[in-house]
């Protein structure tokens, strides 16, 4: 068993995936809470990366760790802490490095073993070791600083990028070259088991009945129709129009629930309420949270009319999944808060016990599900879409107008994506609205109006974003139709940041 210690990385989770998917047991702990018979007890040791600095002192941490002879791996902020520990400089880099770098492998033995000396890696990093401590060599460099560090003696490695991240191309060769170095043993876990997550359901779920809200989306699609296969006729399937959907998605849905044989399915129109209540909202949290309260508060409503209609409803099912989980910060408490999901802020005062079929599954893993429980691809191969909906694709404060402007364009980017048969180069693509007017010209006219984003990215499991490089004659035609068929916008421009250091979405 190897315990990984949380010191407060986007990523931490990661790591423990990567370990259980070579059949590793792991746990994460909190360094504050590393306990001596924890120390006993692990095979091994991974530092996970962190948002701090070493010299930071609010950090609590056992340095038994690294007298009790057993091997330690430290990733960015853990391989610095290292560094630091034993006597090297970290200084903080006048450059930061975010997103692919190259790696130069200059030792294979140990980590790098059975790997190319050219590797690409990802980093995400302000800080880095500049002076490597004396007992130490450098396995590996990237732009000529040393990326990559070990022990002459004892059992304790660093690495400045993330191998947790799919981004980084051998990654999981590199995780797996540090666990047969502790002399664990790994093997290949078996995928989800669709009865197991069903038969869940229905261990926790009991007789009682369960409401849902479902967006479209495909977490709230394989969540609700486990239940569906779990409960049958006591599942209430809601769709609330916030007002921030994509284009026909109501439609949509609801032919999508009537084929896959759901048998209570319905529609709350509330988009009115929504944009009221965000009108003159610029601040992307209060957004966030007006969206999360509203969306309770219908929900509140409709259960209590589904409840005179239909009886007793005691449990509220979601379609969470883990990344919702990580990026609200829940897991520790040197974590940055980045984004709180709307899913995971459910005020105290809801009366529903939650059911969340997908809280311990990333993205790949709940299609995976999906396609084990025979949901139609088409459905399943749908890009993600935000709880929050266009509200973090629409900058600053939201009204109608940018809705409009926003779901139009987006619905002419995706449908050209379809057509030209790119829609599966994206794991998520969509437009997003830049609330600033920049000067045009339209026939002889100056015009005055907005800009528009497109963003189309690759990802396994949201964790790490590359942008696609998609083809110049395809992005002509979709800047070209847009502007010539939504008015309000005269500027179109393509996104091309990596995640880190930006995010998916824009808010
Ligand atoms: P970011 O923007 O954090 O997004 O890189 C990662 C993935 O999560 C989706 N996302 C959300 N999903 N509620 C959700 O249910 C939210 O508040 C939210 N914010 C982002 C995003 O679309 C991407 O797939």
């Amino acid at each position: 068993m190897i315990i990984v210690v949380n010191f407060g990385s986007q990523f931490t989770h990661l790591i423990s995936r990567r370990l259980h998917e070579l059949g590793v047991a792991a746990d994460i702990c909190l360094p504050e809470q590393l306990t001596n018979q924890d120390i006993e007890r692990a095979q091994a040791f991974i530092l996970s990366g962190g948002p701090e600095g070493v010299s930071d002192e609010n950090i609590a941490f056992d340095e038994q760790i690294f007298t009790c002879g057993k091997p330690i791996l430290g990733l960015c902020y853990g391989h610095q802490l290292i560094a630091h520990r034993f006597g090297g400089k970290v200084a903080s880099s006048h450059k930061r490095e975010y997103g692919a770098a190259r790696l130069t492998v200059l030792d294979a033995d140990d980590l790098f073993a059975g790997l190319d000396d050219q590797q690409t890696v990802w980093m995400s990093h302000g800080d880095s070791v500049s002076d490597v401590p004396e007992a130490f060599r450098v396995l590996a460099t990237s732009d000529g600083h040393p990326a990559a560090i070990a022990h002459n003696e004892q059992p304790i490695f660093g690495m400045q990028f993330h191998p947790e991240v799919h981004h980084t191309a051998h990654g999981t060769q590199m995780l797996k070259n540090f666990v047969s170095h502790c002399g664990i043993a790994t093997a290949p876990v078996q995928a989800r088991d669709p009865e197991q997550v069903i038969n869940d359901i229905k261990t926790t779920v009991g007789d009682a009945c369960v409401i849902m809200g479902v967006s479209g989306g495909v977490d709230s699609l394989v969540a609700s129709y486990a239940l569906h296969k779990a409960i049958g006729t006591r599942l209430f399937c809601v769709y609330i129009d916030t007002g921030l959907m994509r284009h026909n998605e109501q439609a949509y849905v609801q032919q999508m629930y009537d084929d896959l044989g759901f048998v209570h399915f319905q529609a709350v129109d509330a988009s009115e309420l929504f944009l009221s209540r965000l009108a003159g909202v610029a601040d992307p949290e209060r957004k966030r949270t007006i969206i999360g309260h509203t969306f309770i508060e219908v929900f509140e409503e409709t259960v209590a009319r589904m409840k005179d209609a239909h009886g007793e409803i005691t449990f509220l099912g979601q379609g969470t999944i883990y990344p919702d989980t990580i990026e609200s910060a829940e897991s520790s408490k040197t974590a940055h808060k980045i984004k709180s999901h709307h899913n995971v802020t459910l005020p105290e005062r809801m009366q529903l016990k939650l059911v969340e079929p997908l809280r311990m599954l990333y993205k790949d893993e709940v299609r995976q599900l999906g396609r084990a429980m025979h949901i139609p691809d088409d459905y399943l191969d749908r890009h993600p879409f935000p709880g929050p909906g266009l509200a973090v694709r629409i900058l600053g404060a939201i009204d109608a107008r940018k809705v409009e402007i926003v779901r139009k364009a987006d619905h002419i980017f995706i449908s050209a994506l379809k057509e030209w048969g790119h829609y599966s180069d994206a794991w998520q693509a969509f437009v997003a609205l830049i609330p600033v007017k920049t000067v045009g010209v339209m026939g002889d006219a100056r015009t005055y109006e907005y800009m528009l984003s497109l963003r189309a990215v690759s990802s396994v499991d949201a964790m790490t974003a590359d942008w696609v490089p998609l083809p110049a004659n395809f992005l002509h035609y979709v800047s070209n139709t847009i502007i010539n068929e939504v008015d309000g916008v005269n500027r179109v421009v393509y996104d091309i940041t990596q995640k880190p250091p930006g995010t998916i979405e824009y808010e």
